[in-house]
């Protein structure tokens, strides 16, 4: 079976009814994804196939050849995502986390509070009561809006320091 995992070209010797899951964690060795119930409820086995979340304990690894699969190693722990997880409690015990950062990821850069209940839908967590993983997707819009207006500022800023250059003493020359 041949598949792209996290940007690398991989070549897996296995049955092609193992299951996505199994790969990952045995053949592959990447144990960030979880097995919550193995029978396609709970999303603890969420990964990207071809950008969209699957649950891994579902899919037979035939049906991966030739596709690009991302799991949370991918995101190599730089995604804001996953530091927005851990700075406003969307994580606690952790088991649900990786596929909720990857079905989060899915979601792209703006979701409403509508569209992450609707795209999480499918990943439960025991521990957060939601609230929690929602203000972590939220920070990082907000965070992203918040950057992008302080660049604004800043050449809005630079802009009038060439149009009107200033002595020490702040007089207009
Ligand atoms: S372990 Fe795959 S959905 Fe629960
Ligand atoms: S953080 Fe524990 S199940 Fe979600």
């Amino acid at each position: 079976m041949r598949f792209t995992l996290n940007g690398t070209f991989r070549r897996i010797d296995a049955h092609p009814l193992k299951r996505l899951l199994d790969v990952l964690r045995e053949d592959c060795a990447l144990t960030g994804t979880k097995e919550g119930c193995g029978e396609g409820e709970c999303g603890a086995c969420t990964v990207l196939v071809d950008g969209a979340p699957v649950n891994s304990c579902l899919v037979p690894i035939a049906q991966i050849n030739g596709a690009r699969v991302t799991t949370i190693e991918g995101l190599r722990g730089r995604h804001p995502l996953q530091h927005a997880f851990v700075e406003h409690g969307g994580a606690q015990c952790g088991i649900c986390t990786p596929g909720m950062i990857l079905a989060a990821v899915a979601l792209g850069k703006k979701p409403t509070l509508d569209q992450m209940k609707v795209g999480l839908a499918g990943n439960l967590c025991r521990c957060t009561g939601y609230s929690a993983i929602y203000r972590s997707i939220d920070a990082v819009t907000s965070t992203a809006r918040r950057n992008r207006g302080d660049r604004k500022d800043r050449e809005a800023r630079s802009g009038s320091r060439t149009k009107k250059p200033r002595t020490r003493a702040g007089v207009t020359r």
